[in-house]
């Protein structure tokens, strides 16, 4: 869906915004910052938005409202990120895997297979050196990130176990977008097929996809376990966002208005960061306790064989995203 010149204008620009805010009998008209997301409201990711609604405002003395769209009810992946380069949404927190339409493919990097031992290891990465490259690579697209966010390790399924590379041969695997990922389910021999998250359930349910990966959290409350019906915990590679918003807007709000905002995103993105772990625990849980897909651990044998089969993934991430960020990343995983 093309974005009209109407709902363009719906985005009122932060400057006008913030002459608005300084006119007597305007003063009391609080900034409304939409922001739109695709997941539940029941996952990291949703609990996080609403998390810096609650703070932005208080913070905020409620000269800022934050609008929450969350489930793609305003938009779909692609059109959300047409939004916010128009201005008719202000916030987003799109999974880096999305971020090629930005041209900022080196998100993808992170994307890479086996890439961060744990969450620990992913949140002190982009805590350093990686997270400022690739929000440097946002801010001459007119994008500026404000955080990352956790949502945990992909698991990854179909209607019949997956437990060594050969079982994925020939199946149709739905990916969100990034090459990576569309370049290690290759490798196992299986078919990567981009589809809006919105699409995912629909399309498993009549088979259009054979099979998918996600989180704990998204599979259940995308209830992607209801028409999979074997999951394996393969935690292949990580699912990660990026809060982003459009730079001249957020530079062109008033001070006293950034910085108790740019507080509040501080503060979400700990909290969310916090619970990320928990939370797809706790999913996990309930998808076994629901009977309705059998859940598979990977031994340390088969999961070594998933490792040399999507290895090579890595070479050929390097034309892809580029040495330089591959290096950043592998050195502050390991360090
Ligand atoms: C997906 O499209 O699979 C996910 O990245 C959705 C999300 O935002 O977690």
């Amino acid at each position: 869906m093309k974005l009209s010149r109407r709902e363009f204008g719906v985005g009122v620009s932060a400057a006008a915004l913030a002459t608005a805010y300084g006119r007597p009998g305007w003063a009391q008209a609080p900034i409304v910052i939409k922001y739109s997301h695709v997941v539940a409201t029941d996952t990291p990711k949703g609990k996080g938005s609403l998390r810096f609604k609650e703070l932005a405002e208080k913070y905020t003395a409620g000269k800022a409202k934050i609008e929450v769209y969350p489930n793609s009810s305003l938009y779909k992946d692609k059109e959300e990120i047409e939004a916010l380069q128009l201005g008719a949404v202000q916030m987003l927190g799109p999974s880096t895997a999305k971020f090629a339409p930005l041209g900022a493919k080196e998100f993808e990097a992170m994307d890479l297979p086996f890439a961060f031992a744990d969450d620990a290891a992913f949140q002190k990465t982009v805590k350093g050196e990686l997270g400022k490259f690739l929000f440097d690579k946002l801010e001459p697209k007119g994008i500026k990130g404000l955080a990352f966010w956790d949502n945990g390790f992909h698991m990854v399924s179909a209607n019949k176990p997956l437990l060594k590379p050969a079982d994925f041969q020939g199946l149709k695997i739905r990916i969100s977008g990034s090459k990576v990922a569309d370049q290690y389910f290759r490798k196992l021999g299986s078919i990567p097929q981009i589809l809006a998250f919105s699409e995912v359930y629909q399309a498993l349910q009549t088979g259009v996809v054979d099979g998918c990966e996600n989180t704990a959290s998204n599979y259940l409350t995308q209830k992607f376990h209801e028409v999979q019906k074997h999951i394996t915990m393969s935690y292949h590679a990580h699912l990660q966002y990026a809060v982003i918003v459009n730079s001249k807007y957020w530079t062109g709000l008033p001070a006293d208005i950034r910085g108790p905002l740019d507080k509040a995103m501080a503060e979400a993105t700990d909290y969310t960061n916090q619970i990320a772990v928990q939370e797809n625990d706790d999913a996990l849980k309930a998808i076994k306790d629901s009977g309705r897909s059998e859940l598979h651990p990977l031994t340390a044998e088969q999961r070594k064989a998933w490792q040399v089969a999507m290895q090579p993934t890595w070479q050929w991430a390097e034309g892809r995203v580029g040495k330089e960020v591959i290096g950043i990343m592998q050195k502050a995983a390991s360090s």
